[in-house]
């Protein structure tokens, strides 16, 4: 059961949440701010449903994640920010602003990573089923490594690679069969998993990578799954990370750096922040003092907690039972309600509301499906047609996962940065949902 779909006795408030949320102050006059921007004032200017990110934030937690490491004596660790919780090219340009690598799962999200000028030798590329053209891509671009999964993938990569008249760095990704004590949907350190090459048979696949031509074996990569809230879950993964380190060395391998892949989590439902410092702490005294160049790759931690969605009251539904608020955002923009039960912050962003008496109701968005549900029996101010509530730690896997069900173009994108905001994804236009579509000639002539 995952620590963000487990009820806690008491759901956080609308003044908690903001406390949790330092990049949102609520403002007497202009309401809810995401840094210094009143979210209001973006609504207005571009309708909803919007997707609204702080580059500042990013910038923040980026900071303090990289001072974690500092403390824990691993200032060298690199980050290589996993793309697919967010990928657009304003927030990957932040990121390689800042220095920041990328893990990429696919070509597309490599040539994002590229565009937005991150160098290809600060490049991994993780994933189960990397296609010949992915691996292709990936080779000829002389990215920083491949994260490989399994032997069938070595042989594939190798005769690529030695095709293009290359050698290519490559960790192989074990699956240490450990327990992430996450939602089953997002763990991938179990045995029964589908990620990664089993902890029993690393050895003789890092053997065998190593007999293959155009593959230079560095090391192991790992990583146990998603939205992990304590330290013990990683403790486990990186020793037997390090036993396995050891054991390959022993054997005569050559064994310089490990990917400790991502999945620090973050509190959606009022939950004790991840403890930073006690993961690096772990991975410090796991992995510390084995002479590693370190890699991890986060996603959701640096992201999450930097973006809002904004949406407005379409209209408040009152049955004999329930009140339902029924939002114009939806499952097709934001599908983690629906998916995982996740649980998101909601409130609203006009200042007044705050002092409003509080009622549960429903909230939910107007696609035809019960699980189009962002809330149940969420206890919020009372709000009528056009107000606009902020969905909150809608940055990670918010925009990505979004769909066009019920033919509802994507949401239009802001990017805040301190006091000034800009459009980085104008709403998609209604003609754009067919404008690939072919209808034969032979059709609709009869
Ligand atoms: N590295 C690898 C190999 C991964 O598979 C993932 C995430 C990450 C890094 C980044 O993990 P993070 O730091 O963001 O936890 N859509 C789900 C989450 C899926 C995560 C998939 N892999 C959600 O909305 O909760």
């Amino acid at each position: 059961m995952a620590d963000f779909e487990v009820s806690l006795a008491q759901e956080p408030d609308a003044a908690s949440l903001i406390a949790a949320h330092p990049n949102l102050r609520m403002d007497p006059v202009d309401g809810l701010c995401l840094e210094g921007v009143p979210l209001a004032v973006i609504a207005k200017d571009l309708g909803t449903p919007c997707w609204v990110y702080g580059a500042g934030t990013i910038r923040t937690r980026l900071a303090a994640l990289r001072d974690a490491f500092d403390q824990a004596g691993l200032g060298a660790t690199h980050i290589h920010y996993a793309v697919k919780a967010n990928d657009h090219l304003a927030v990957l340009t932040v990121m390689a602003e800042a220095g920041v690598g990328a893990d990429v799962v696919s070509a597309g999200e490599l040539q994002r990573a590229l565009k937005a000028g991150i160098p290809p030798s600060a490049i991994v590329f993780s994933g189960v089923g990397k296609s010949a053209a992915d691996l292709r891509l990936a080779v000829a671009e002389g990215i920083a490594q491949i994260n490989v999964e399994s032997v069938e993938e070595l042989a594939m990569l190798s005769a690529i690679s030695a095709t293009a008249g290359r050698t290519i760095d490559v960790t192989l990704r074990v699956n240490p069969d450990v327990d992430a004590a996450t939602h089953a949907k997002i763990t991938t350190g179990k045995a029964d998993n589908k990620f990664g090459i089993a902890w029993t048979e690393a050895a003789a696949a890092y053997g065998f990578a190593g007999s293959l031509p155009g593959l230079h074996p560095v090391g192991l990569a790992t990583h146990i799954g998603s939205q992990i809230l304590s330290a013990a879950p990683f403790r486990a993964a990186y020793a037997r990370i390090a036993e396995l380190v050891r054991d390959l060395r022993a054997a005569g391998h050559t064994v310089t750096r490990v990917d400790c892949g991502g999945g620090i989590g973050i509190p959606y439902e009022g939950e004790q922040p991840a403890p930073l410092a006690e993961i690096a702490q772990a991975l410090a005294e796991t992995l510390g003092g084995l002479d590693l160049d370190l890699m991890v790759e986060p996603g959701r931690w640096l992201v999450g907690p930097a973006g809002v969605l904004l949406s407005a009251v379409v209209l408040v539904k009152q049955t004999a039972e329930r009140r339902f608020v029924v939002l114009d955002a939806a499952m097709n923009d934001l599908v983690r309600p629906a998916m995982y039960d996740a649980w998101h912050g909601i409130l609203p962003v006009a200042a007044d509301r705050m002092a409003a008496p509080a009622t549960p109701a429903d909230i939910v968005g107007p696609v035809c499906e019960s699980g189009d549900t962002f809330a149940k029996d969420r206890v919020i101010a009372a709000l009528e047609a056009d107000a606009v509530v902020a969905i909150l730690d809608a940055g990670a896997y918010g925009a990505v996962m979004s769909s066009t069900y019920n033919a509802r173009p994507l949401a239009t994108v802001a990017l805040v940065d301190g006091s000034q905001w800009d459009v980085i994804r104008p709403r998609q236009e209604m003609s754009d949902l067919w404008s690939r579509e072919i209808v034969p000639a032979r059709f609709g002539t009869r």
